[in-house]
């Protein structure tokens, strides 16, 4: 067996968790036309196909507009059931056993969708998986950061009322030009309020972004965070104190980060000693989920079946799970 081979089948058949996973952004072009006619919601697009071939971005903004537009499609409790239940399916094809999900409620309730049926669908869907599957999952809900403060406190008091459900808050949506000191108060309360705190920063934003998440918003994780290698402190801070950075390496392709994943920079922050693994993002729009991207991340950077077990392993690490759980897992791999 070749030594692609070997790596390969590892990842399939090895237990796996995912801890940057946008529920919307799994939403598949098939199951948005079909909420469209169901909820008749008019969306740009006279087929699947037609979805599909729109999906070419330039950076970050350009993909975002599809991604809202795409959500618009989502209204009832059910809606968000059904989203969840088919990223559940990937789970359970890709050998998911535990998965971390953000949400996006400000893009739901600025429509007139209740914070309740958003939360409650997607509950519902990873109870669901809980009892057929024994996959085990947490909600985040993220803030839009290029929305304001007000905005994001009205929804962090809905959030609130759930916080039997939601386990942490994030911060995504239009990194640059909206800066991490804009939420520095909102992310106090919400951690007076017992949320875990994440963010996305230094996807295309500086490694400024990711001080100011570790320092302002005291962060208990680093989403993407890929720009951290232009500053040699930060990298140090990072080590020393083993901050995870969720990268997603076909996404920094699709949203052009890096030109090819041949010069993705997930090998050079492995060898830094970052705690780093792979994750899918938005796999909908991205060309893959969890698998595909370690596969083909994998093949680009030519790892050793040793940095994949890292990853892996690393995922599990910096997973909200309780230590015995994660040592469970741990034992697994
Ligand atoms: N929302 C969904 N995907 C995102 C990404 N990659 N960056 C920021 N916000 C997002
Ligand atoms: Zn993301």
């Amino acid at each position: 067996m070749k030594n692609t081979d070997s790596v390969i089948s590892f990842i399939n058949k090895t237990p796996k968790s995912e801890l940057h996973l946008h529920i919307e952004g799994s939403l598949e072009p098939e199951l948005m036309f079909k909420l469209s006619k169901r909820n008749k919601i008019e969306i740009p697009f006279k087929s699947v196909d037609e979805i599909r071939s729109a999906y070419n971005f330039t950076n970050l903004d350009s993909f975002l507009k599809i991604y809202y537009e795409g959500s618009n499609v989502l209204i009832t409790e059910e809606d968000f059931f059904d989203l969840t239940w088919e990223y559940i399916l990937r789970c359970k094809n890709d050998n998911i056993v535990h998965t971390e999900i953000f949400f996006d409620p400000q893009s739901h309730t600025s429509r007139g969708i209740n914070f309740s049926d958003i939360v409650n669908g997607i509950y519902k869907a990873l109870t669901k998986a809980n009892n057929e599957f024994r996959i085990t999952s947490k909600i985040i809900m993220c803030f839009l950061r290029h929305l304001d403060e007000e905005s994001c406190f009205a929804i962090l008091k809905e959030a609130v009322n759930h916080k039997d459900k939601i386990i942490g808050v994030g911060l995504d949506s239009s990194e640059k030009g909206n800066p991490p000191k804009k939420f520095k108060r909102l992310f106090e309360e919400a951690i007076k309020e017992g949320f875990l705190t994440v963010a996305h920063a230094g996807e295309e934003g500086p490694p400024e972004y990711i001080w100011d998440s570790l320092n302002l918003l005291k962060v208990k994780r680093i989403d993407h965070g890929v720009q951290c290698l232009k500053d040699d402190k930060l990298v140090n801070n990072l080590k020393e104190n083993n901050i995870p950075l969720t990268v997603c390496p076909l996404s920094n392709i699709k949203l052009r980060v890096f030109d090819k994943l041949e010069n993705h920079n997930l090998k050079k922050m492995l060898d830094a000693g970052l705690r780093v693994m792979v994750n899918s993002d938005d796999p909908a729009y991205f060309g893959g989920y969890l698998n595909t991207n370690l596969i083909e991340t994998s093949k680009a950077l030519n790892l050793s079946l040793d940095e994949v077990k890292i990853l892996i392993q690393n995922s599990f690490k910096s997973s909200f799970l309780d230590e015995k759980s994660k040592n469970f897992w741990l034992n697994k791999i």
